[in-house]
């Protein structure tokens, strides 16, 4: 089985380490191309895979081919592959928002998965979420499964929509942790700790929460209850929390978010980009 890559920015080399550190296939299984031929030739280089020319040598070489350019690029890169595909391989797209459907009208090819995995696959502790055409064989979603498996945690939805809420919950989630976090460093910063001793309370603080609600398999709100006592230090910043609408403010962005994955595929369906508009304007 081989495997093509097209793209070899942040999750191109996420997916090439992660393969080859599970052993799903070997090095010369893999071929990655990208708009401009360093990056392949870099990646070619520091892991032993191959590197094409163009997209359409992807294409020639790979029975499973994964589309992992931004979403915004999706159209310039799958209408020159018209055509380029055969019955038995299969397309895996991770361009956050671009549907099925766009994918098949784009490529003219009906075996498709759309998956949408998160930056922790780096150290295999990744979460992707992942749906498969009616087309696509079950011996392939086997294999596009074992691929998933590679990255960490994986589950299978039988509804696109689903797609588009684990790229706003799972998909940009670890930003919102990472924002978290900065925010806690911040605070800790400014209470006196220096910035090495502020890294270790933070960094442990989160690991050893998230090992406590893994550990327990309690509800969040039955953790968070059970360290906030009444009238307490932890009481007093919940209270905060809420008065500033923290609440509020992670659902309206988290469906900013939504929103945004509906927007990137309109404007891979050919669309303007309004994000775009409003920076010109500001
Ligand atoms: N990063 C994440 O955490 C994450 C998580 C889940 C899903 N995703 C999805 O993964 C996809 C890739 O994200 P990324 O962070 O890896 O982006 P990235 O670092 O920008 O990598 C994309 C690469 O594709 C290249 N490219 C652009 N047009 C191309 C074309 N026509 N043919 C071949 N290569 C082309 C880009 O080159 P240039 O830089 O020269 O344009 C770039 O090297 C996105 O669709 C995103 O939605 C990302």
């Amino acid at each position: 089985m081989n495997i093509g890559i097209i793209g070899a920015g942040v999750m191109g080399e996420v997916i090439t380490s992660s393969l080859l550190k599970k052993n799903v296939v070997a090095a010369s299984q893999i071929m990655i191309a990208d708009a401009l031929p360093e990056k392949p030739a870099a990646l070619a280089k520091t892991y032993g895979i191959r590197h094409a020319a163009d997209n359409r040598e992807v294409t020639a070489f790979a029975d499973i081919v994964i589309f992992s350019v931004k979403p915004q690029n999706s159209r310039a890169m799958m209408e020159p592959l018209s055509g380029a595909f055969h019955e038995g391989q299969v397309i895996v797209s991770i361009m956050a928002g671009v549907s099925l459907g766009t994918i098949e009208r784009l490529t003219g090819h009906k075996e498709l998965v759309r998956a949408m995995p998160n930056i922790p696959a780096k150290i295999g502790e990744g979460m992707t979420v992942w749906i498969a055409s009616p087309s696509v064989p079950d011996c392939s979603k086997m294999i596009v499964k074992m691929i998933f498996q590679a990255f960490g945690l994986e589950t299978e939805v039988t509804n696109e929509d689903l797609i588009d809420a684990a790229t706003a919950i799972s998909g940009s989630g670890p930003a919102y942790i990472f924002y978290v976090a900065e925010n806690l460093m911040k605070s800790a910063l400014e209470l006196g700790f220096d910035n090495r001793e502020a890294h270790r309370l933070v960094q442990q603080t989160f690991r050893g929460a998230m090992d406590l609600w893994h550990h327990t398999g309690e509800e969040p709100e039955t953790l968070r209850r059970s360290v906030t006592s009444k009238g307490g230090t932890t009481a007093a910043a919940l209270k905060t929390f809420g008065e500033r609408k923290t609440p509020e403010s992670f659902s309206a962005a988290i469906h900013a978010a939504y929103v945004r994955a509906g927007q990137l595929r309109e404007i891979a369906d050919g669309k303007p980009d309004p994000a775009a508009d409003l920076e010109k304007q500001s």
